[in-house]
């Protein structure tokens, strides 16, 4: 716990100190240069990227061990071939329930493409904690990273966490003996910032896959990492934001698309066109996550009406304040987030609960529109 918060809080020194070194040279025109110091990464000679500011990465725990603070959840890493650096960083709860299989969560981590990894110690901890309080089965999908990669191969990674999965549930190859706790017509898909983008587009991708007997039954979207070309106005609002600046995500997204594509490309905005657009309608439910205080959280609200429009089921929270990556540092907004997806995973659709909306999503929807004014005047 002490680790995780000193690693956060000397990332966010750095940000702060390079976001206010920016501010003051120029308001309006920012270099790439300064997004590269923000986000503490360089060019190497050989056009790698050299990622400077490292927040610690962990070991998983397979084991109880009696000299590190008890884990709430076991962990290991699964390789998924021989050549390739891939692999799964799978979880179980402590105890898991003998009578019961558990939901099976394919987990995607933040870091806007281009920075972290499954073992960077808060995403570690995220896992750890909901695979002991859903209880679920946890695979969290180490993807390769962009420049070096650039999208679409985060999605082709985790499309391929995916049919790992149904393999396991085929007991092709043999079965690791963790998976006998996950059930596999109980599937959903949860990511973080680029992990829900990530997300969303490996949703659909699978949808062209006969993935039985896998059954994909929602997606989890936490404070999804959208773009395009024309900016929104929480983008606007919150443009020199200390954690997703918009001259930041603009370099952020330069390095992540491929070269020759734009930001309404659908990899960055998805409800621009593209070839997705026709299979959205096939979709399981989702729950949509997003702050006021996040500049993100437009494209978040956009998403909620598009699928909606689309006949999808969501399920939405939507907070005033907040910002990005509040989760990770805030353990009572932690702790509201993994009752929300607790509910939606554990709860089949019909039924309401306290503070996430599902029905009727129009109204509210101009509702949240409405705060968003007021909190935008406040
Ligand atoms: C590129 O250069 C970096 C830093 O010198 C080095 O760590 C990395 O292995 C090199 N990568 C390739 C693919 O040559
Ligand atoms: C943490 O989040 C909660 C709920 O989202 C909020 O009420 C509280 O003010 C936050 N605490 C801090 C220190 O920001």
């Amino acid at each position: 716990m002490e680790q995780k918060s000193s690693s956060v809080a000397l990332v966010l020194f750095v940000c702060v100190c390079l976001c206010s070194f920016s501010w003051r040279t120029s308001e309006a025109q920012h270099t790439w240069q300064e997004a590269f110091k923000v986000l503490g990464i360089s060019w190497n000679p050989n056009g790698t990227l050299n990622r400077e500011i490292q927040i610690p990465m962990v070991d998983p725990t397979p084991y109880e061990d009696s000299t590190t603070p008890a884990p709430t959840a076991l962990s290991q890493d699964i390789y998924l071939s021989p050549k390739s650096k891939a692999y799964i960083r799978l979880y179980i709860p402590l105890n898991p329930p003998k009578n019961k299989k558990l939901p099976l969560v394919i987990y995607l981590h933040g870091g806007d493409f281009v920075l972290f990894s499954a073992s960077t110690v808060i995403f570690h901890n995220f896992c750890n904690d909901i695979a002991s309080q859903f209880p679920a089965v946890v695979a969290s999908v180490e993807y390769r990273l962009a420049p070096e990669n650039r999208l679409p191969a985060a999605y082709d990674d985790a499309l391929n966490a995916i049919f790992w999965a149904r393999d396991q549930a085929l007991g092709k190859g043999g079965r690791d003996p963790w998976m006998e706790y996950a059930d596999f017509s109980k599937v959903f898909l949860l990511g973080s910032s680029a992990g829900a983008n990530i997300v969303y587009h490996t949703a659909l991708r699978a949808l062209d896959f006969d993935i039985r007997p896998l059954q994909i039954k929602g997606l989890l979207l936490n404070q999804a990492y959208f773009g395009g070309l024309k900016n929104t106005q929480s983008e606007i609002r919150l443009k020199d934001d200390p954690y997703v600046a918009l001259y930041v995500n603009h370099v952020l997204w330069s390095l992540a698309l491929p070269p020759y594509l734009n930001r309404d490309h659908e990899f960055c905005n998805p409800i621009s066109g593209g070839t997705y657009l026709g299979r959205v309608n096939r979709l399981p439910k989702v729950y949509i996550k997003g702050d006021f205080g996040d500049p993100l959280v437009d494209r978040s609200i956009q998403l909620a009406q598009f699928l909606y429009n689309n006949g999808v089921t969501i399920y939405y929270r939507f907070n005033a304040g907040g910002f990005h990556g509040i989760e990770l540092q805030n353990t009572t907004a932690a702790q509201e987030l993994y009752d929300d997806m607790k509910y939606f995973i554990n709860n089949p659709f019909g039924t309401s609960h306290e503070g996430i909306s599902d029905q009727p999503l129009y109204n509210d929807m101009k509702d949240i529109v409405n705060a968003e004014k007021t909190h935008a005047s406040s």
